[in-house]
Order: C-alpha cells, then sequence, then structure tokens
C-alpha cells in the first residue's frame, strides 16, 4: 500500500538502527526521505546498504545529509530547500553506562539537538505557509517508566526515569507535551520503544555498536561468532520462573512498520495532539530464555557466566500494546524465534557488522 502523494519526511537519526530499518520501510511504501545524521554511532556503509536492499529506483527517493543536530545551521539548511511533510526523530545518544559517567554530554546531544530541531521546524513549517500542521514521530523508550510497580506498561502510569538517558527521553516527552499545549498546530506521537532486537531479514542491516555491547542481543551475538567468550548473566535471583530478568523483545522490523502507522495516523488524525504509544509485544521473555531461543536458532551454544544483578535493573518490564492496536491499527507480527533467526542471520553474515575483520 503506497502512499498517493508523495509525501517526503525527514528522518534524524537515520543511518542508526532503527533508522536504516525504518527507512526501508518508508521507501517501499511510497515516501521520499531526507536523513540527517552526524555518524556519530553509526555508519556510511549502513545507508549504502538501505539503497541496494530497495533498488535504484526507490534509492533516487533517499538522500543523506551528514549534519549534527547541536549545529541548527545544519537542520536549516534542510528546511530551507525543501519542505517536510513530517518528522521521525530518532537522532539521539542511547547508551545508559555512559550517560550515567558523562550526563553533560547527553543533555548536550538530545536536549539541545533536539530543541533545534523544534525551533527549526516551527519556523520553516510556519512560514512557509504549508498549512497550519507540525508533525513529528519521537523516540522515547520504556525507560520512562522507570522500575515499573505494575506490568503490562499502561501509558498513563507515572513516568520516571532512573539515569541521565532516561531523564533526556523524560524531559523530551514533557518538552513535547508543553509545545503542544501551548501551540495546538503541533502533532505529536512518542514511541516508546520496549527492547529492539533482529535485523532485516536480508541479512544486509542490522545492529552494530561500537565497541563493547551494553545490551543482551547484541552480546549473545557477539559471543555466537566468536568475538566474546561468554555472556554474563546479571541476576539469576529475580523472583521469576527461572530467576533470570523479564523484558519485551520486539522485532526491529515491525518496530519500523509501527513508525508508518504513527505517521499515517499523524496525518490522519487531527486530534491526535500529543499522544503516547509503546511499541512492545506485550509478552515478556527472561534473560534465559533470550539465550535457549538463540541457540536454537544459530545451533551455536552461548556459554554463561551467572553473576549479580546489574545496579539499576528491574525485575520485569513488559508492555501493554492495548492503545497502540486500537488506535495507530498496529500489533507486533513477530516472536522470540524469528527476533533470533534474523538476528543470527545478520551476525552469521557480518561478523564484524558493517566493518570488515581487524
Ligand atoms: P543508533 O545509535 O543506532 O541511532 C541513532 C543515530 O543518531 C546514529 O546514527 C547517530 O549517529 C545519530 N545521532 C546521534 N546524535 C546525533 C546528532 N546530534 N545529530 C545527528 N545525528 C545524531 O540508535 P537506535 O538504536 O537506532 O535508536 C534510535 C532512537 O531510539 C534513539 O533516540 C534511542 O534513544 C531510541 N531508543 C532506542 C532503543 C534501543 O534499545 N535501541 C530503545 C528505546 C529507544
Ligand atoms: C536486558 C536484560 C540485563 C546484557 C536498555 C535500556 C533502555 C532501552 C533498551 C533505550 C537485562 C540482561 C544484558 C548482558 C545480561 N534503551 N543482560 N547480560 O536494560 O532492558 O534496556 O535497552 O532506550 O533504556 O536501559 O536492555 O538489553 O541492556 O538488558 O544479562 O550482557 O539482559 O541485565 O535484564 P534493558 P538490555
Amino acid at each position: 500500500m503506497g502512499s498517493t502523494v508523495e509525501q517526503n519526511i525527514l528522518v534524524t537519526g537515520g543511518a542508526g538502527f532503527i533508522g536504516t530499518h525504518t527507512v526501508v520501510q518508508l521507501l517501499k511504501e511510497g515516501f521520499k526521505v531526507s536523513i540527517i545524521d552526524n555518524l556519530d554511532n553509526s555508519v556510511i556503509e549502513a545507508v549504502d546498504r538501505v539503497r541496494e536492499l530497495v533498488g535504484p529506483d526507490l534509492s533516487n527517493k533517499l538522500e543523506f545529509n551528514l549534519g549534527d543536530l547541536r549545529n541548527k545551521g545544519d537542520i536549516e539548511k534542510l528546511f530551507s530547500k525543501q519542505r517536510f511533510d513530517a518528522v521521525i526523530h530518532f537522532a539521539g545518544l542511547k547508551a545508559v553506562g555512559e550517560s550515567v559517567g558523562n550526563p553533560r554530554r547527553y543533555f548536550d546531544n538530545n536536549l539541545v539537538g533536539t530543541i533545534n530541531l523544534y525551533e527549526t521546524m516551527a519556523k520553516y513549517c510556519k512560514s512557509r505557509k504549508t498549512g497550519p500542521i507540525i508533525q513529528m514521530v519521537f523516540s522515547s523508550s520504556a525507560t520512562v517508566y522507570g522500575q515499573p510497580e505494575k506490568i503490562p506498561c499502561v501509558e498513563d502510569f507515572e513516568l520516571k526515569a532512573m539515569n541521565p538517558y532516561g531523564r533526556t527521553k523524560l524531559f523530551l516527552e514533557e518538552i513535547a507535551r508543553d509545545i503542544h499545549a501551548a501551540e495546538p498546530e503541533w502533532r505529536i506521537v512518542l514511541l516508546r520503544y520496549f527492547n529492539p532486537v533482529g535485523a532485516h531479514e536480508s541479512g544486509r542491516i542490522g545492529e552494530d555498536p561500537k565497541g563493547i555491547p551494553n545490551n543482551l542481543m547484541p552480546y549473545i551475538q557477539q559471543v555466537a561468532v566468536g568475538r566474546l567468550p561468554e555472556l554474563n548473566v546479571y541476576g539469576h535471583d529475580y523472583p521469576t520462573e527461572d530467576g533470570s530478568a523479564v523484558r519485551d523483545y520486539i522485532h526491529v522490523m515491525d518496530l519500523a512498520d509501527g513508525h508508518i502507522a504513527a505517521l499515517r495516523k499523524l496525518f490522519a488524525d487531527p486530534k491526535i495532539g500529543c499522544t503516547a504509544y509503546n511499541l512492545g509485544t506485550g509478552r515478556g521473555t527472561s534473560v534465559l530464555e533470550m539465550v535457549a531461543a538463540f541457540e536454537k536458532a544459530s545451533g551455536k551454544k552461548i556459554p554463561i557466566k551467572l553473576c549479580p544483578r546489574r545496579a539499576g535493573d528491574a525485575t520485569a518490564v513488559y508492555a501493554s500494546t492495548e492503545r497502540a492496536e486500537k488506535e495507530l491499527g498496529w500489533k507486533a507480527k513477530y516472536g522470540v524465534d524469528e527476533m533470533c533467526r534474523d538476528q543470527w542471520n545478520w551476525a552469521n553474515n557480518n561478523p564484524w557488522g558493517y566493518q570488515k575483520k581487524p
């Protein structure tokens, strides 16, 4: 189902993990896409592979701009030469541990970058008289639920952040709500991702963290290809069935489709206001279950070491998906077996990610 009029979408952080997968789906759905990315946590090779995946015709609808949201001039350059129907805002730093050690970097990048973007959107959308609507999809995170007292997490739970990274997401959600309250011409969808994993089924694009991964699935993947010797399982005494912590893992292609659903909602619903949606599967999976699923998908043994709990980790977090299903008409299609299959396909074909073996 392509869009009838070709709509032009600005994707910040489009060279990154979730960005590349979403850009593939946007192009396939008939949107024109401009990426702005400073390649702080990504490589241009990822964008080249997006082009390869969609083929030459759709690739002509994709423009890459090297730029940093902290420099207003970089954003102005884009808005001064073209009109955007909506912005999908992925660009941001996301490493929880790093944010604890260097909060200024996180506040500068995530907050200043986003405020620059909003200022430019407001200036150009109004001055160009493109209609009174300013449309925006923002990457929020399940981190805004902190350690939830109840599960599943419902969008109207009280929000709290546990670390500087989480606070940037919480502040940016609040900023979006304040802007919408003052200027109702803004339509904003806040998407709270749970734990994005997996890769495009082609095995050509996937997650490629720099350095030692912090997150579970990239870590397991690097053990499977022999880059790391074993997985530390953080916590085996949680009050869960097998003692390990439970999360809501979601296939990145489901997430990508969630962005298309969010855009369509923005375009269609004048009453959308500023609304948050969980993007998860609604199912919890433990660390040990995830290891077993990956072993099954890859045929590789993942050696594990049972370790103490990681500071700040919650016992169990998973999403209520009711609002997204009802209002966006979106529901995750894939389960953990498909997530592990596609993650392994990416890892097996690209054991060093986008880099060559050092
Ligand atoms: P990623 O690091 O792979 O992608 C982010 C991209 O933004 C990178 O390509 C990076 O170079 C770019 N970027 C960062 N700062 C920039 C700036 N100032 N100007 C221009 N480009 C900049 O991360 P991802 O996993 O694709 O995450 C995308 C978004 O989703 C982030 O905002 C992240 O906080 C959020 N999120 C991610 C997860 C997750 O586990 N992956 C979960 C919840 C929310
Ligand atoms: C999952 C489980 C770990 C690594 C983080 C951010 C959150 C969001 C998603 C951006 C936990 C365990 C992990 C390892 C392990 N990101 N684990 N060994 O912590 O749920 O969420 O990513 O918004 O903000 O905090 O994801 O993948 O790090 O951990 O045992 O080597 O795997 O303890 O129980 P998390 P994760």
